[in-house]
């Protein structure tokens, strides 16, 4: 299975500029999964309320449309972050469509800083999506935070994490995506923006360094920090369906569920 990410820099409020940059490099890429980064068309600083929700797309809407349409055209399956409209409400999403078009939506369930003001918090869990007879996840940026969310995802058999992100605090994701792949035995594909926004006095500078993981923690494959590109590579899924560290010891059996505290006392 080949798997990649595009890194790039999004203009702010320019959907249909951004899609159209994401759907002629989709067009030309050659693999079975690519992941692209958070709210890949809508951009990320944002300053009040009504921009979200001018920027912000259902699905089905033009975004899934277009991509669907590639995914069944390129026999790929697509994960991208976008700006959701649901109802009234608006979250920072995810979605993954099939090689068939079939699209399962992931939400954010750890908002970052401001995004607290604009989005609300993820109420779909942790959906896994089999592509190609191999068990897909999707995490958000922030996400990569939480030891148990990817956890999560491992325990309902993902192989591959997709992490779509919008970097702002650099040098930490490189290393704790690796610690997961490394926890969990997966595969990890950390596809990160570039570029600086600046707007309403505020400023982010977004990191960069997009990499893929092995379920030894290996970095496979890394952009640089302030390039735009397509990278891809091969993997063997079922490594990752393989949890034992020695033949004695397995990241799932050897849990101890009945010491572990996991709430505040
Ligand atoms: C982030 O969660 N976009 C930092």
């Amino acid at each position: 299975m080949k798997i990649g990410f595009y890194q790039f820099s999004p203009i702010f409020g320019e959907n249909k500029k951004n899609l159209e940059k994401v759907a002629n490099l989709l067009l030309k890429c050659d693999a079975d999964l690519v992941v692209l980064p958070e709210l890949a068309f809508s951009g990320y600083l944002f300053i009040e309320k009504n921009e979200v929700l001018n920027l912000s797309q259902p699905i089905p809407g033009n975004i899934s449309d277009t991509l669907k349409e590639i995914a069944i055209k390129k026999d790929m399956a697509i994960v991208t972050g976008f700006a959701e409209l649901a109802g009234d409400k608006t979250y920072n999403s995810s979605f993954l469509v099939t090689p068939q078009g079939d699209i399962t939506i992931y939400r954010k369930n750890h908002l970052f800083h401001e995004e607290k003001l604009y989005f609300e918090p993820g109420d779909l869990g942790f959906p896994v999506v089999t592509v190609k007879g191999v068990k897909i996840g999707m995490l958000i940026c922030f996400d990569h935070f939480f030891p148990e969310a990817a956890r999560t995802l491992a325990l309902q058999g993902a192989q591959i994490i997709c992490h779509p992100s919008n970097l702002v605090i650099p040098g930490k994701a490189q290393i704790t995506t690796r610690t997961r792949s490394i926890e969990n035995r997966v595969y990890w594909v950390l596809a990160n923006r570039t570029g600086t926004e600046e707007r309403g006095g505020k400023k982010f500078t977004y990191s960069g360094l997009s990499q893929i993981s092995d379920p030894d923690g290996r970095i496979m494959v890394q952009a640089g920090e302030f390039e735009e590109g397509f990278f891809a590579v091969e993997i063997n899924p079922e490594l990752a369906k393989n949890k034992s560290i020695t033949p004695l010891c397995s990241l799932f059996e050897d849990r101890r569920l009945d010491t572990y505290q996991l709430d505040k006392k």
